[in-house]
Formats: C-alpha cells, structure tokens, sequence
C-alpha cells in the first residue's frame, strides 16, 4: 500500500497534543517506528515530549543529542518508547553498535531525529513527519503514513 500525505498548515505547539495523541492512539496497538524531518530548532524533539505526554510520560524528556538514544519505559500501557536523534552521529557503523534492532519488538515506538544521518541502517518508517517552520511560533507538518485510520483522523484536525 502507498503513503498517504497530509499536510497541516498553521500549527502552533499547543496543537501537537491533539496530533500527536491520534498517532500515539494507533501505536498502542502495534510496534511502530518514527521519522522526524526538519531543520534544527523546526520541533522534533518538541514533537517528542508532546507524545511522550500523550502517553501519560511524566518525567523529564532530554534531546538525545549527545546520548544518541533515550527510552522511555510506559509501565501501565507496557509500551517502550526509543528517542534517537542520529544528527552526530560520525558513521553509520554506531548506529550498528547501539543495537537499535533489539529496541524494534512489539509495543515499541521509535522515534527517529535526522533519521538520514543513519543511511540504510535507519529502521524504515511507518509515519515519516517533516516539519517545516513558517515563522517563530507557527510550523507547517507534512505527514506521511500508510495507515488510514491516522490519516482520516488527522485530516479532520
Ligand atoms: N509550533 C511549534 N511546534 C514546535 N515547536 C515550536 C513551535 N513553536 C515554537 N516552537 C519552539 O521551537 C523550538 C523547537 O526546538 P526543538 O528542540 O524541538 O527542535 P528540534 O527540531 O528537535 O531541533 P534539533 O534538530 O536541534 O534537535 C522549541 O523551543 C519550541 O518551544
Ligand atoms: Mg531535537
């Protein structure tokens, strides 16, 4: 099945709970990995927290900038969440040396920062998000995903 793509235009932060709670709906039910596209500072890792909440995440989310990855355990859904962020990363072969296969199993999420910088060993998407800033506060989101429950419910934001 192809990729469905919606765009939403106009979106302020606040709006990524109503966005990121229809994707972290869906996760639940299956394993599902992650990309987020856009220039630094465009709200990926903002994206993340806003999902991490979605799942009822209290604690503090840091950018995995240096680490590489974060996880994130959430016992009573007994989901786990991975956070990558792959901008540092100097070859390829590190992302081989985290294992990350091993994070890709069922009621897991991955979510993938400068997923390029992983080459082909960047786990393919099931919901690749590009987001493109338009000004300070307001960021347009280009969303694809092969899932249409997702897709019609983001199209009725
Ligand atoms: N509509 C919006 N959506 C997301 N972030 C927004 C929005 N409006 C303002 N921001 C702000 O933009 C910043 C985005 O920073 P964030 O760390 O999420 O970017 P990033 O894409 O993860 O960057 P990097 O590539 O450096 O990791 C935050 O300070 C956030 O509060
Ligand atoms: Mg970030």
């Amino acid at each position: 099945m192809k990729f469905k793509v919606i765009e939403l235009k106009n979106i302020i932060e606040s709006d990524l709970t109503n966005i990121t709670n229809i994707i972290a709906n869906h996760c639940s039910k299956s394993s599902m990995v992650l990309h987020l596209n856009g220039v630094l500072g465009a709200g990926k890792t903002t994206f993340v927290r806003a999902f991490l909440a979605n799942l009822g995440y209290k604690g503090r989310v840091k950018s995995p900038t240096y680490s590489l990855i974060e996880t994130y355990e959430i016992k009573d859904k007994n989901i786990t969440v991975s956070h990558l962020d792959l901008y540092r990363l100097s070859r390829v072969d590190e992302l081989y040396n985290l294992g990350i296969d091993d994070y890709i199993h069922s009621n897991s999420v991955m979510l993938i920062e400068w997923p390029g910088h992983g080459g082909e060993l960047t786990p393919i998407a099931d919901i690749a998000i590009t987001i493109n800033v338009i000004s300070s506060e307001l960021r347009s989101l280009v969303i694809k995903t092969k899932d249409l429950d997702v897709y019609r419910k983001l199209k009725q934001i």
